[in-house]
């Protein structure tokens, strides 16, 4: 069977067959924010349509091509290994390259010793759960406001959002929410003494918010005390975005375990990795009897790890991580000086390549008044009036952070050039400005969508 030829002849019958066997409500959201198009063909930061229009990509996947789509040395890497008939998931063996690529992270998390390797972020979190219950012997497990670790079951238990949650229930126990950045609520959660972790997203994926100054440090310090372990959930944070290989470095933190996923795959091969102090691991796998104790069929398979090694290669050999605070850096000094100008946006956040846009009521009355109806038929839909034209009129691809936010984020391939920032600073002035027109067409799009938002209730 040729691949190819069988996309040839059924490319179009994409959206029919999702239709028909398996999420139709994607089809309908893909169609009723004007998303669907037909992308055939995909490099670096670009997608590119059946017409050959080309989009720029700052969803990257939620977060996966830090290097572009289809990079070459993560290709040839790939290639290589396929063709060369390696021994593969011997299981009765140890895998070379897992263990370079072990040695690899390692290096960039000095204070850590050990690896565990797993097929995405959410078995990332799973794995540090476990982990930091048998070496601790504690059942509990503190978690932030609206924090996001993943949609498995331990990892579901650690994510606020109640839409992912609703109906799924009960989740783990002895799982808890303080709010990020309170020292006071985590040292109150930690005095009874029977927290096993603490899991921080350095910043969130859904607020973009970060750590404040001080808390990171003091959240340490005070986990260290208390006996409870502190876990780095770097998976949308880590590998360079940020403009360090992992956000907690901003911070000087040393965390006891620091999980990595997303970029981790060169955008090809599902990777997840938890880097773990040594007597944590030692504790877990700490007889011959319990050396599979925890684990997966497809971790450490050979693509996956030779997907890492490459991605590690190109983001050195690229200076990706400096690319990424200078670039991202300056991107971000330039969406923040909107905000004086434009009474929609509130505040410009992130570090390096994670940008949030955040959005709030305006002061003006016309203006106020519009945005309550939006707020009212569905809160957060003012978002869907900056990245649908952001899509539709610029070719942009970018995402609302969650249902209700209002917070639109931007995730750029480390990559992108001085032309692509250009590009997005000239189009996010341009939609930011066209939504202060009132009326005005983007306001036609918003009563539109809140006629169908109402329609829904
Ligand atoms: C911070 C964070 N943790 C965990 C996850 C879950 O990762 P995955 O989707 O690979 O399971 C995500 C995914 O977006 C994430 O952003």
């Amino acid at each position: 069977m040729k691949i190819l030829d069988l996309l040839a002849n059924r490319r179009d019958e994409a959206y029919a067959l999702h239709e028909r066997h398996l999420n139709m409500q994607m089809v309908r959201v893909l169609r009723t924010i004007g998303f669907d198009v037909r992308y055939t063909r995909a490099t670096g930061a670009y997608l590119y349509d059946a017409e050959g229009h080309c989009y720029l990509d700052l969803l990257s996947g939620w977060g996966v091509f830090a290097l572009g789509r289809n990079h070459p040395q993560v290709v040839a890497a790939l290639q290589e290994v396929l063709t060369a008939q390696l021994p593969h998931l011997v299981q009765m063996d140890v895998s070379p390259l897992a263990g370079l690529l072990a040695e690899q992270l390692l290096a960039y998390t000095p204070h850590l010793d050990k690896a565990f390797f797993c097929n995405s972020g959410t078995e990332a979190v799973e794995a540090a759960i476990k982990f930091a219950r048998y070496a601790t012997g504690r059942p509990g497990i503190l978690y932030c406001s609206d924090a996001f670790h993943g949609l498995s079951y331990g990892a579901l238990s650690l994510s606020g959002d109640e839409q992912f949650r609703a109906g799924f229930g009960p989740l783990l126990p002895a799982t808890r929410e303080i709010p990020y950045n309170d020292l006071e609520a985590l040292e109150r959660a930690l005095a009874p003494g029977d927290i096993a972790a603490l899991f921080l997203e350095p910043i969130q994926g859904h607020t973009v918010l970060s750590l404040s100054d001080d808390y990171g440090r003091e959240a340490a310090r005070l986990c260290a005390r208390h006996g409870t372990l502190l876990v780095a959930d770097e998976i949308q944070t880590g590998c360079g975005r940020t403009g360090r290989f992992c956000a907690y470095e901003h911070w000087g933190l040393e965390p006891d375990m620091v999980l990595l996923a997303k970029v981790l795959s060169g955008g090809f091969i599902p990777a997840g990795a938890v880097l773990v102090r040594k007597p944590i691991f030692d504790k877990v796998f700490n007889r011959m009897d319990r050396a599979v104790v925890h684990g997966s069929t497809f971790s450490k398979n050979n693509l996956a790890m030779a997907a890492g090694l490459a991605t590690l290669e190109v983001i050195r050999q690229e200076g990706l991580i400096e690319k990424a605070a200078t670039r991202g850096n300056l991107l971000l000094e330039q969406l923040r000086a909107l905000v004086p100008q434009f009474e929609f946006l509130h505040e410009v956040r992130g570090r390096g390549m994670m940008i949030g846009l955040c959005f709030g009521k305006p002061q003006s009355t016309a203006r106020r008044a519009a945005w309550n109806v939006l707020e009212k038929a569905s809160p957060g839909l003012f978002c869907q009036l900056i990245t649908i034209p952001l899509f539709t009129e610029h070719r942009i691809l970018s995402q609302v952070t969650g249902r209700g936010s209002h917070v639109v984020k931007f995730l750029p391939p480390l990559i992108i050039s001085a032309d692509d920032a250009e590009w997005i600073l000239r189009a996010t002035r341009a939609v930011i400005a066209d939504a202060h027109r009132i009326p005005g067409a983007v306001w036609d799009l918003g009563r539109k969508l809140a006629a169908q938002a109402i329609s829904r209730h």
